[in-house]
């Protein structure tokens, strides 16, 4: 919808060195203008080792993409070996952390109770959450997808206020649809996605739900990236794969219009 103005986040994973990074954002810079701004704010995402360079180079070149992390830990400092904290994000400007990740959920044993940890840390020092949910294939094909979703948004949205839940970003990633190839329909993700905007409508009133930027995340390219969101509660995407590439990504950035 006109009134919320598309995110595009290009989540790196674990991907690409500091050097690898800065290569990748000096082209993406290159490629995108003052109107690919106007359409669309675009994050990048890259690996803990990668963020000062990346935010040295965007703050040096007054390049307008904003900073975002991966993950984070819940807590300000303390004996957490291997962990960062959101105040050393915040103290980076980093304005988006990526919350709840499948990967993070599937191969890390994150549950709903340490995601909303981190919902409410990140928020704490006012960052900007992109929060992940989805189904996995079983789920999609027993037709418990929005079952699932409402759930986990139920849980980590768990004690957070309105002024704060303003805040959230929330990404409808299908788990089976993550680095396969395999898009969701647009009309699919329209309705998952429309039911996740009508339950912060429930939750937090329509106005906020109004306000609410939804993503899809899930093999996301630049061939089907306008389709997508061309639906009307879909209103950006998280792009793994196709984000590794500044000319990929930048097209994706484009909404998949090609270069003037
Ligand atoms: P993909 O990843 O675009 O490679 O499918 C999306 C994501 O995991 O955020």
């Amino acid at each position: 919808m006109a009134s919320r103005k598309p995110l595009i986040s290009g989540n790196w994973k674990m991907n690409h060195t500091h050097l690898d990074a800065i290569a990748v954002v000096q082209k993406l810079a290159y490629s995108l203008g003052p109107a690919d701004y106007e359409r669309a704010e675009v994050s990048v995402h890259p690996s803990f080792t990668a963020l000062r360079s990346v935010q040295t180079l965007l703050d040096a070149d007054e390049v307008p993409i904003a900073l975002g992390a991966q993950n984070v830990y819940p807590a300000d400092s303390g004996a957490y070996t291997g962990e960062v904290s959101p105040v050393m994000l915040a103290k980076l400007n980093v304005r988006y952390v990526i919350v709840g990740h499948s990967e993070r959920r599937q191969l890390l044993g994150e549950t709903d109770g340490m995601v909303n940890q981190k919902l409410v840390a990140v928020l704490g020092h006012g960052m900007s959450p992109i929060l992940c949910v989805g189904e996995t294939l079983e789920e999609r094909e027993a037709g418990t997808t929005e079952a699932k979703v409402l759930g986990q948004l139920k849980a980590d949205f768990e004690g957070v206020s309105p002024e704060a839940a303003a805040k959230v970003v929330i990404a409808y990633e299908p788990i089976w649809a993550i680095g396969t190839g395999r898009t969701a329909s647009p009309d699919d993700a329209q309705a998952v996605c429309k039911a996740v905007r009508a339950w912060v409508g429930e939750a937090y009133g329509s106005e906020l739900a109004g306000r609410t930027r939804v993503q899809y995340g899930g093999s996301v390219t630049p061939d089907n990236v306008a389709e997508l969101m061309a639906q009307p509660d879909i209103d950006g995407a998280l792009v793994g794969g196709a984000s590794l590439d500044a000319e990929r990504f930048a097209r994706i950035a484009r909404l998949g219009h090609q270069a003037d």
